[in-house]
């Protein structure tokens, strides 16, 4: 399967506190960015890549990645889905096809498998609306009342995690996007976007440790876990 891909990478990471946005924090030897980005530049299905930076971001033109003709850079947004429509932009205007596959993923995500990725793409490559990687939710969840008292249990076998990539047409996330944002609707992910457009998107479990790099114990546990030779 054929597919263009976008990293917003625009966030400040302000949850993680360090002295830089966290996407350029390292683990063994190179920033999150830098493993990110390498989890599709070996797949033969890339038909390109576009990385969503702050317009005075200092960091992103040091990375030998800057350079490589596969990846152009977009201008980040003030939320994570307005760095998502500035990529899908620049993607269609870079030529890309509305029909053509994208693929959105974090930049602070860098542990994707390829294993992963693989079914990801082979799971939705003949889907009409396209989906995400997700996990079911691991824990017993509760439903509180304003005194932090507990209502009830939820039934947490219908209850999953959306993580990424999400995979969707270009041209139908672009429009969904746009329209969503004009309408000052709440859109945390893609997927969210093709919901409030009337789209059903597809659930493919992925692994756990796909994990979005949010706080410092986070990077703590993917540097512990790293193999020395990725
Ligand atoms: N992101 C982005 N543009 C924004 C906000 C976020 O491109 N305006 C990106 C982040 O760089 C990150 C991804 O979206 O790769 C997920 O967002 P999140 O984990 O919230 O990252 P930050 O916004 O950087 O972190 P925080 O919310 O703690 O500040
Ligand atoms: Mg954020």
């Amino acid at each position: 399967t054929k597919f263009w891909l976008v990293i917003p990478a625009a966030g400040v990471g302000a949850r993680m506190a360090a002295d830089r946005p966290k996407q350029y924090l390292q683990i063994a030897g190179r920033c999150i960015l830098e493993h990110t980005l390498h989890c599709f530049l070996d797949h033969p299905g890339l038909l390109g890549a576009v990385v969503c930076v702050a317009v005075d971001d200092p960091f992103w033109p040091q990375l030998p990645l800057a350079r490589d003709p596969r990846i152009r850079r977009a201008p980040g947004g003030r939320e994570r889905a307005d760095s998502v429509l500035a990529g899908l932009e620049s993607l269609l205007a870079g030529g890309a096809d509305r029909d053509d596959w994208v693929l959105v993923h974090d930049a602070a995500r860098p542990n994707l498998t390829p294993e992963d990725l693989d079914r990801l793409l082979d799971s939705l490559t003949d889907d009409p609306v396209g989906g995400l990687l997700a996990v079911p939710v691991r824990d017993t969840l509760k439903r509180i009342g304003r005194d932090g008292r507990v209502l009830e249990t939820v039934d947490r076998s219908v209850i999953w995690q959306a993580y990424t990539p999400q995979m969707f047409r270009l041209g139908a996330l672009r429009e969904a996007l746009a329209q969503a944002l004009e309408e000052g609707v709440a859109v945390t992910d893609e997927a969210s976007a093709m919901e409030w457009a009337g789209q059903s998107p597809r659930l493919i479990e992925g692994r756990a440790d796909n994990l979005k790099v949010t706080r410092p114990e986070d990077l703590h546990y993917l540097q512990s876990i790293w193999p020395q030779d990725r």
